[in-house]
């Protein structure tokens, strides 16, 4: 079936983590896409849910709070209000925009829980995790910090070093310590619900790979059939964790449901939601039906990071539920750089859009037009100011607009702002009729095919059309020597500019209904688009304002020094990290008491039952002798036998775990703690001197 004969739609965007604000990569993933697509599908007269909320769980939400110092509740509220405003202020037309922290959405993620588990669908698994025994609970990857195995920096964390930004499993941790007794936990079997995605493999090849081949973008595509070559293993639907939806088993007591099992379970309990705040019945949207023509057609838009978690774990969760459609097709797009460099968030490097906003009040329609124009559809892309810029500037304003404020501001000037009637018609005219006609039906296979920026480049040839045709027929020539031309001439402009009143609808909101108010043309169904007499003889117009306005030079330049501000200050606080402040001046004679000799090491070994400590023979050229480092961390003893060495040769001899060590090797380490060898740039004879 074609996508446009179904007669219900049930279409979700990612719900976003309420973890931070939203900028112009979440526009550009999943939101601007799905709310052309599902304005295009009301304007067919088509019954579509659109629905969308925050998503409150996971990890990612606790860090946020950790790092802000505030509790998880508080960091939801406060994103999730100011992302439903950004969304709000873009004209992204969600019927609903829920949250995950609701009740019904508790309700309903552990009813599909209990479902799959009285179905004996799961997997039940021990395996060992870390356990606080003071605490006598398990420890969420976050509670537990440690040393990182990759850069060594200390207060690491059991999921994640955010020094050096490895991912980690918190048996990674080097010396790992609870954060709540501040003890070492001790492993403990825990148990888990896995649910079996190797078991629905053969499943899903069918379903997906071979029912969807001809559908699914490649990008999407690409990503599932490497995801089933390489094979499923069975997923852990359950976390011990202390933020997230409960696991409604007694045996399960503290342990909470995997955020990816209950956020796609969010748009569903959005939409039930929704269908009760509007006396509407949630399940036609959700449910299959008696009849398979009676399914509504459901879509997930998405960014790339998610294509795994909705091609084949959400659909697999509701085959595995039984009585649940199933996602017709996932527009995943890729992803957008910003100024030749990938967004981030934690460098700051992006377009906040509530910085857009107070930057450039009511240019909603501006931004939405430049993202659609370079959308990531098939490959990541890039986002310049220059370029928005010249986009605004060259086609919204010196197309666009300007075609329309000439036609209204002539029809007001020559004919008080009438309709005036289209009479005898040139070839020229009938053309230009005839090619408007056409437009729509490219627009809209566009739009079908998930081809948004073609759909918008088609959209603004309509615009070229009329801007052209007034630049060929002169109308403010013509006036003085043939006034009936020229009401024929502001027809046809007008019928055009009626035209794009309709078509703008779905990728310009705000404008579309400026123009609707200019043109008193308020029609919302996409069957009329390419019509010659939308605008009835005698219709009155009202008043003229612009549409768009030049972006200036100052403007772009703001906004380049705020993100060079942003970089700039992100490399102060990375030198400010990475620089130890100087200790207190020494005497020269201090200075040279101190006999550093080049050494050669002769043999390495570890100390036994100790982590970091090397015992090793150098020679210094005054004589072999033993040292102890504790360098075990970073070097394997195999790799530096052999190894040029800089030594302080009269320290005071220590004892280290019971060896006499009589010196020391010279170490240089950076702020992240990484340690290396102080040698000369080329070897030279042990017992040379440094100074
Ligand atoms: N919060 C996730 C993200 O930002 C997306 C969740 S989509 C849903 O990557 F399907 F799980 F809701
Ligand atoms: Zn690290």
């Amino acid at each position: 079936m074609e996508t446009t004969d179904y007669k219900r739609f049930t279409i979700t965007a990612a719900l976003p983590y309420a973890n931070g604000p939203l900028h112009i990569g979440h526009l550009a993933g999943a939101y601007i896409p799905a709310d052309i697509f599902v304005r295009y599908l009301r304007l067919k007269q088509k019954d579509v849910a659109f629905v969308c909320g925050s998503d409150e769980h996971g990890a990612a939400i606790t860090i946020k709070a950790k790092k802000e110092g505030i509790s998880p509740q508080q960091i939801i509220d406060k994103y999730h209000t100011q992302i439903k405003e950004s969304f709000e202020e873009f004209g992204i037309s969600f019927d609903i925009y829920h949250r995950t922290s609701a009740k019904i959405h508790h309700e309903l993620s552990q009813e599909f829980f209990l479902n799959l588990y009285r179905k004996g669908e799961f997997i039940e698994k021990y395996s060992e995790q870390y356990y606080d025994e003071e605490y006598h609970q398990f420890l969420a990857d976050r509670y537990i910090t440690g040393t990182c195995p990759n850069c060594h920096s200390e207060g690491a964390f059991g999921d994640q070093c955010e020094k050096c930004g490895t991912s980690l499993s918190p048996t990674d941790l080097i010396n790992p310590i609870s954060t709540l007794s501040g003890k070492p936990p001790v492993l403990k079997e825990t148990k888990h619900w896995y649910l079996p995605l190797d078991k629905y493999q053969p499943w899903l090849e069918q379903w997906l790979l071979e029912g969807k081949k001809d559908i699914l973008k490649p990008n999407v595509y690409g990503q599932c059939s490497s995801w089933l070559k390489a094979g499923l293993q069975p997923r852990s639907m359950t976390r011990d964790l202390d933020w997230g939806v409960d696991v409604p088993l007694e045996e399960a007591e503290g342990k909470k449901l995997y955020v990816w099992l209950d956020a796609p379970i969010g748009y569903i309990s959005a939409t039930k939601q929704w269908a009760q705040d509007t006396g509407n019945d949630w399940e036609k949207y959700w449910k299959k039906q008696a009849n398979d023509a009676d399914d509504s057609c459901l879509i997930h838009f998405i960014g790339k990071d998610n294509i795994v978690f909705h091609c084949i774990i959400f659909p697999a969760i509701l085959h595995a539920h039984g009585g649940y459609i199933l996602p017709q097709n996932i527009p995943a797009n890729e992803f957008l750089n910003l100024e030749g460099d990938k967004l981030s968030t934690s460098r700051n490097h992006a377009v906040w859009l509530h910085e857009y906003l107070g930057d450039f009040p009511g240019k909603q329609d501006e931004l939405r037009y430049v993202l659609t124009s370079i959308l990531p559809e098939t490959s990541d892309s890039e986002f310049t100011w220059k370029d928005f810029q010249a986009r605004v500037n060259n086609e919204l304003v010196a197309i666009f607009g300007n075609f329309i404020n000439r036609v209204l501001v002539l029809s007001h000037k020559y004919f008080d702002g009438k309709v005036m009637p289209a009479t005898s018609l040139t070839d020229k005219d009938r053309l230009v009729l005839s090619e408007l006609q056409r437009y729509p039906q490219a627009i809209s296979s566009s739009i079908e095919h998930y081809r948004f920026r073609e759909a918008l480049s088609q959209f603004m040839n309509v615009a070229r059309l009329g801007n052209k045709y007034l630049a060929d027929e002169e109308p403010w020539k013509l006036i003085k020597t043939d006034e009936e031309r020229v009401k024929t001439v502001l027809n046809i402009s007008l019928q055009i500019a009626a035209n794009l009143t309709l078509l703008a609808q779905p990728f310009l909101p705000h404008t579309a209904l400026k123009l609707a108010e200019m043109l008193g043309f308020y029609e919302k169904d996409w069957a009329l688009a390419g019509q010659e007499a939308l605008l009835p003889v005698g219709h009155q117009l009202n008043n003229a304002q612009l549409l768009f306005e030049k972006i200036t030079d100052e403007q772009i330049e703001s906004q380049l020094q705020k993100l060079q501000a942003a970089k700039a200050s992100n490399s102060l606080a990375s030198q400010k990290k990475a620089v130890t402040p100087a200790k207190e001046n020494i005497s020269f004679d201090q200075f040279s008491a101190m006999d550093i000799r080049t050494g050669k090491i002769l043999t390495a070994e570890k100390v036994a039952k100790t982590k970091k400590l090397i015992k090793m023979t150098i020679d210094t050229g005054i004589d072999q002798r033993t040292i102890v480092s504790g360098i075990a961390e970073f070097f394997n003893p195999e790799e530096i036998v052999g190894k040029q060495v800089s030594v302080l040769v009269n320290l005071e001899p220590r004892e280290i775990k019971g060896i006499l060590s009589q010196g020391m090797i010279l170490m240089a380490e950076d702020s992240e703690g990484r340690l290396q060898f102080v040698r000369p740039a080329e070897e030279m004879a042990a017992g040379s001197t440094i100074r």
